[in-house]
């Protein structure tokens, strides 16, 4: 329940949905990870930023390593709903990741462009290993090839907001994931 009621034309994937994935992945990480001395989480600023808030702990809660936090922001849309291509660096790494176990905290994977930059980027700072989690991913609308290791959802290649994920900056706090009326974007 919220102002963006009328504006949700249907919801995707519930909050209990995304705890238990959130969760899930979770575990894994921490199974996977388990031998590892020290783990950089990078979240893709701005939409990732649930995710990161919500996987970090559940990371903890499932006996994962400790971990350090880090933001970055790129910028690959402008205001609307498709990827130019154009990858900037809004906000870089506070720091060095030479030698640095890196998970990428991703939001969504669309087309893959913002992420194969991304991987490619951190390599260039020499990060000992670099895996993605990945709540999202847009099976239909991959443009580059592009490897995740953990995926929470394949969705339908459709526009969906919600837990962190936007239209014009808005609808970000939006607990579950859904998809917008149409005349939303014709405001
Ligand atoms: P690419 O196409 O480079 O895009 O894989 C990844 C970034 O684009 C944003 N994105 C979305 N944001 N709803 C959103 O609010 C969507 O359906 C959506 N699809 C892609 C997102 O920031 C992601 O990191
Ligand atoms: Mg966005």
């Amino acid at each position: 329940m919220g102002w963006y009621d009328a504006d949700i034309e249907r919801v995707i994937i519930t909050e209990d949905e995304l705890r238990a994935k959130v969760s899930e992945l979770a575990k894994q990480v921490a199974t996977d990870y388990e031998s590892v001395d020290g783990l950089l989480l990078v979240c893709v600023l701005k939409g990732a930023v649930m995710f990161m808030a919500d996987f970090s702990r559940a990371l903890a809660a499932a006996g994962g390593p400790a971990v350090e936090l880090e933001f970055m922001a790129v910028s690959s849309y402008g205001q609307g709903t498709t990827s130019s291509g154009v990858v900037r660096i809004i906000k870089d790494l506070d720091r060095d990741i030479a030698g640095k176990h890196v998970i990428v905290i991703e939001d969504i994977v669309d087309s893959g462009l913002t992420l194969s930059w991304l991987l490619r980027y951190l390599e260039s700072r020499s990060a000992k290993s670099v895996d993605v989690v990945a709540l999202f991913r847009k099976p239909d609308a991959i443009k580059v090839p592009v490897p995740v290791k953990y995926v929470g959802f394949d969705i339908p290649n459709e526009f969906v907001v919600g837990y962190g994920l936007d239209y014009s900056e808005r609808y970000r706090e939006v607990p579950f994931v859904g998809i917008l009326h149409p005349d939303v974007y014709s405001r």
